[in-house]
């Protein structure tokens, strides 16, 4: 491979087929399964999305409520796993939690089986790891927020919606529905995004015949970085040292000159503008009414025109969806685990999609170290020439 053929951070390469979603940077749009995602948002319970992620279809009634009934089943925190995150310091990134959360998970799911061969499991193994995961993941994220402030964690309702029982769970009162739905679409929003950095890992991962956590382990691991899932919690410590839409023309001065990338803007396949955006926008300026809290609207609104006037460059999801996951009550470390919650199911559809038509990811490098050379002193062993 020549060095000028080489496209770094595989800008523009495409790499398989997926079936799950379509990028349109040219439409705006972005379709789960040729469904516009903004009429999901608009419509669905998180629960049917994930139905559609995974088997491509919305469910029916019977299937939505089946898929309910199995999430209801384990959304309980399971002891091996709270003793797990109990070990950790109480000051450990609730990113890191949760990856090692998701690692006890897969060493109990896959317990008692003794040989490599077997690990990556059958089609249906998958989709019930899958399910179950996605059940669990809203005790670990919020028992994550309440363990660093000394709470006990919360037992799951049967009677509430996935992202209900979430909030339910995290903050021990029933939410308003507004603050429900706002929540709900941004679940969905967050869901699925083609080959972005973290799906792209698992189905590396998954391309080696290794199990369906090992590969969601290393996809929260390439999430939590600010380029990719981190920016939704980097875009609050951003509002926070900003703390008011006046001071953000002096804060972008001084940011713009010292090279700083604005957490919350830019995309690598959306030039113009992110296509979730508009809806998660919505779900803010409810939110926003809802508690009353102006102010949030005047700084986001300021940083934005302020920014796109000088660069261009517009807001990505983790732009609008940061200040909503504030506004709700979440902490600012928190919401990177939100992320998880929901792209987990993205991620498992990717990981269902890359073992049913498996090849090794395995691509190639062109080496520009120095040249052959020789260990001084070195003797050949005439046996093994
Ligand atoms: N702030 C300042 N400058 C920016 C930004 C930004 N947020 N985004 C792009 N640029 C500039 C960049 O400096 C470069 O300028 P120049 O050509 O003068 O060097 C030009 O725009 C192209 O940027 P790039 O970083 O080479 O492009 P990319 O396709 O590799 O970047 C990105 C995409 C998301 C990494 C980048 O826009 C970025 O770092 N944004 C901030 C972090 C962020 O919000 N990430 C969330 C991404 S979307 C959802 C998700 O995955 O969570």
């Amino acid at each position: 491979t020549a060095p000028t053929d080489i496209k770094k951070g595989l800008a523009g390469v495409v790499v398989d087929t997926t079936a799950i979603s379509k990028v349109n940077p040219e439409t705006n749009s972005l379709l789960y399964r040729g469904y516009p995602v903004q009429e999901l948002a608009a419509t669905q319970p998180f629960e049917a999305v994930a139905h559609l992620l995974w088997h491509g279809e919305l469910p029916t009634a019977d299937e939505l409520a089946d898929l309910r009934r199995e999430e209801r089943a384990h959304r309980a925190l399971a002891p091996r796993v709270r003793a797990a995150i109990d070990l950790l310091p109480l000051d450990t990134h609730p990113m890191d939690e949760v990856r090692t959360a998701v690692s006890v998970i897969g060493a109990i799911e896959t317990a008692g089986i003794d040989s490599v061969l077997e690990v990556g499991g059958s089609p249906a193994d998958n989709l019930a790891r899958s399910i179950r995961l996605f059940a669990a993941l809203p005790a670990i994220v919020a028992y994550g927020q309440r363990r660093r402030r000394g709470l006990e964690p919360i037992e799951p309702r049967d009677d509430l919606d996935y992202a209900a029982n979430f909030l339910w769970m995290t903050f021990g009162e029933e939410a308003d529905p507004v603050v429900v739905d706002a929540f709900n679409r941004s679940m969905i929003l967050y869901a699925e995004h083609s080959f972005n950095a973290s799906t792209f890992t698992a189905r590396v991962v998954t391309s080696t015949l290794s199990d369906l956590h090992s590969a969601v382990v290393a996809a929260i691991g390439a999430l939590k970085g600010p380029l990719h899932g981190g920016a939704n919690e980097a875009v609050q410590h951003t509002l926070d040292e900003i703390g008011d839409a006046s001071r953000v023309g002096a804060w972008l001065d001084d940011a713009l000159a010292q090279k700083r990338k604005i957490m919350g803007f830019g995309h690598r396949v959306y030039k113009r503008g992110d296509s979730r955006v508009p809806t998660m926008q919505a779900a803010l300026d409810t939110l926003v009414a809802h508690y009353d809290r102006p102010d949030v609207a005047e700084l986001t609104h300021a940083l934005e025109a302020e920014f796109v006037a000088r660069k261009g460059i517009y807001p990505n999801l983790d732009f609008p969806s940061g200040p909503a996951y504030a506004l709700i009550g979440f902490d600012t470390l928190t919401f990177t685990p939100l992320f998880v919650a929901s792209r987990v199911t993205g991620w498992t559809a990717h990981i269902l999609e890359q073992a049913a038509s498996n090849a090794l990811i395995r691509p190639l490098s062109a080496y520009d170290g120095p040249a052959e050379r020789h260990v001084e002193g070195y003797v050949p062993d005439a046996a093994a020439l």
